[in-house]
């Protein structure tokens, strides 16, 4: 049973300046939700409500956006404002979320490491912090029940073309069924020639907990970084390692083109929004093509 989820968010956001300057780029709202807080809805709709948030410097507001705002709801229930009172309660009491520090920004792989003694013998999940989902089935819901079937480390999938393939780690291997592919290798960022597939890291794993005796086997890279996927490559040579398509839409929020559309497409999808977003849409790019 996975109980368990760590979400890494003590990253740079080098790709995101000058905004991600003094804000944790996982809190850059798309609409009005920041983005970390779809990432715990997602933990919680999975059924998992023990969520250990890797933070860092300069990442104080993802602890208080989780925390109670006492003077805030004062306010709001002053107005009588029911809705916005029962909102902002439900976020500080969606999970039971704790916190760490990672001191040096050294790599996802180093990021995890922080979470062994949270995790201890069990089990997790992860979930990039930058990272959000759009399914009929919540993502890690789909991963935990690979789990439960494979009872093996569980590595998310998308196809990518290969002009972008080099932004990923990438996994190699051969497909068991329809979703689901044996690994037998994993690359971080390969150059589009020596990728071993299409089928590049979607920013949610299931891992056991070998993950970080395999993380302390791995040097560091030349730039100090210790990547995961370099952790999951010796895991390879112990045990068996399980990739899995996923079924449904993911956004990536740490690049501002992406981030962009997925600010587009959340805004079509909401019901207050969807039609006249799209008439400005339409009006705009009309206007855009006769240029
Ligand atoms: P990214 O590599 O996309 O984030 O990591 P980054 O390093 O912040 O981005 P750039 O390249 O500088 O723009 C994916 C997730 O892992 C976390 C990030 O916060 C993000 O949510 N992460 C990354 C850590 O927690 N620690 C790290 O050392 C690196």
């Amino acid at each position: 049973m996975i109980r368990k989820a760590v979400i890494p968010a003590a990253g740079l956001g080098t790709h995101f300046l000058p905004a991600t300057k003094a804000q944790p780029k996982e809190m850059l709202p798309i609409i009005d939700i920041p983005t970390i807080q779809y990432v715990v809805q997602e933990c919680v709709d999975s059924g998992i409500e023990d969520i250990l948030i890797i933070t860092g410097k300069g990442k104080r507001s993802i602890e208080d956006h989780f925390d109670r705002n006492v003077e805030l709801e004062q306010r709001i229930l002053e107005r009588e404002d029911e809705f916005w009172y029962n909102e902002l309660r439900h976020i500080d009491s969606m999970a039971n979320i704790h916190f760490i520090r990672q001191k040096e920004q050294n790599g996802l792989g180093d990021a995890i490491y922080c979470a062994r003694f949270h995790c201890g013998n069990e089990p997790f999940a992860v979930l990039l912090g930058d990272s959000v989902n759009d399914s009929v089935i919540p993502i890690t819901q789909q991963m935990i029940d690979a789990y439960e079937q494979y009872h093996q480390t569980i590595i998310a999938v998308q196809q990518v073309p290969a002009e972008k393939i080099s932004r990923y780690g990438v996994v190699g291997g051969e497909f068991l069924s329809d979703r689901i592919m044996r690994v037998n290798d994993i690359v971080e960022k390969p150059a589009a020639e020596a990728a071993p597939s299409s089928w590049a890291v979607a920013g949610r794993y299931i891992l056991t907990p070998e993950i970080f005796a395999a993380i302390e086997r791995i040097p560091s890279r030349a730039d100090r970084t210790v990547e995961l996927t370099d952790a999951l490559k010796v895991l390879l040579q112990d045990e068996p390692v399980t990739a899995m398509r996923i079924e449904g839409t993911r956004y990536d929020i740490g690049s501002k083109l992406d981030y962009l559309k997925t600010t587009v497409d959340f805004a079509l999808k909401r019901k207050e929004f969807a039609e006249p977003f799209a008439a400005f849409l339409r009006e705009r790019l009309n206007e855009f093509d006769k240029k």
